[in-house]
């Protein structure tokens, strides 16, 4: 199965991190978001995968390539001017077949296993299927109502918490037979939750969801990213990259490290200083005497001063 992963977004409610850096290109446990992203998808057979950019297009060409080295293989569309949700996918058509597709927003993390959806979706003979999730608050999400067949009936995008009918939201994975791009118009801005998912229903076409209750997040909030992190380190979340650790640091005898900590490389840690895990140091930081940092995420050469304490 071939999939487009949405990497267009400006990542607006992660500023200032996504003021120079795409927001599928933030760090994670050190690495690209996406380079963990690619594993998922590799573990569940995708590898032909499209990045469908718009906001600071090339940053993920510039690391990725043709995705060889990652195991994947790699293709790009630039959208001029952002052409919405299912708009980008319309614009990656050519890239597409007769098979259906998956697609992923480019800021979920997940385990939710991508076969047994492609399993779901043509057993019930659906043409579109909508992976779901149960959050405590939907309020932030698109909220899908099915039938006891799991047929979707309603879609309402981020509606008010009292009044949304069910706790599953559209967890931003969808499978798409490729005809359904024929209801998607082109060259215009067009989204999957306020357009193309509503008008689908509307017509009578098959959509399902795809309940799950693996772990899922949408690392696209400062509260988010650092949970994310945080699930990651201690082991609430699995890690499918497998040598995440790498380089040499110097940390003084004194200095005490408690719970997960991944330290990047060529760090420097000071006497008495103390890293309290769940905490990410990226490559080339500089942790001097005294200082305490803990539950944090720290990015490449970041310098924490004498008896600074961080916390989260
Ligand atoms: N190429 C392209 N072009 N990508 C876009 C565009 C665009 O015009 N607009 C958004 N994207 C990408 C973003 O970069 C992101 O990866 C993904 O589409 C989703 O956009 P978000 O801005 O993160 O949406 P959201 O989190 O508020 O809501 C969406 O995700 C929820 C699940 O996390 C919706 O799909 C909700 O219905 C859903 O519940
Ligand atoms: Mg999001």
């Amino acid at each position: 199965m071939k999939a487009v992963i949405l990497v267009g977004g400006e990542g607006t409610r992660l500023r200032p991190l996504t003021c120079r850096t795409v927001k599928a290109m933030l760090p994670i446990l050190n690495r690209p978001f996406l380079e963990h992203l690619f594993a998922y998808l590799r573990h569940n057979d995708v590898k032909d995968i499209i990045l469908a950019s718009c906001y600071l297009p090339g940053q993920i060409e510039g690391y990725f390539g043709d995705g060889s080295d990652f195991g994947i293989r790699l293709k790009y569309t630039v959208e001029e001017s952002p052409l919405g949700t299912a708009g980008a996918v319309k614009n990656a058509e050519m890239h597409l077949d007769d098979a259906p597709f998956l697609v992923f927003n480019g800021d979920i993390f997940t385990d939710i296993d991508l076969k047994a959806m492609l399993s779901l979706h043509k057993q019930k003979g659906a043409k579109a299927s909508i992976a779901l999730t149960p959050v405590e608050d939907p309020s932030a999400y698109g909220v899908v109502e099915t039938d006891n067949n799991g047929r979707v009936l309603r879609f309402i995008e981020k509606p008010p918490r009292e009044t949304a009918p069910t706790n599953l939201i559209n967890a931003g994975i969808y499978i798409l037979n490729s005809e359904i791009l024929g209801e998607i118009p082109a060259g215009v801005k067009f989204m999957f939750e306020h357009h193309l998912f509503p008008s689908l229903v509307e017509k009578d076409i098959p959509v399902y969801g795809f309940p799950s209750d693996e772990y899922w997040i949408d690392m696209g909030t400062p509260e988010k990213y650092l949970s994310l992190n945080h699930d990651l380190l201690s082991g609430r979340s699995p890690v499918h990259i497998s040598d995440i650790e790498r380089g040499q640091n110097t940390v003084h005898p004194t200095a005490r490290m408690d719970g997960p900590v991944i330290l990047g490389g060529n760090c420097r840690v000071g006497a008495e200083a103390r890293i309290v895990g769940p905490t990410v140091v990226g490559s080339g930081c500089r942790i001097l005497e005294g200082a305490c940092v803990e539950g944090a995420v720290l990015w490449r050469d970041v310098g924490v001063g004498r008896g600074a304490r961080l916390l989260n």
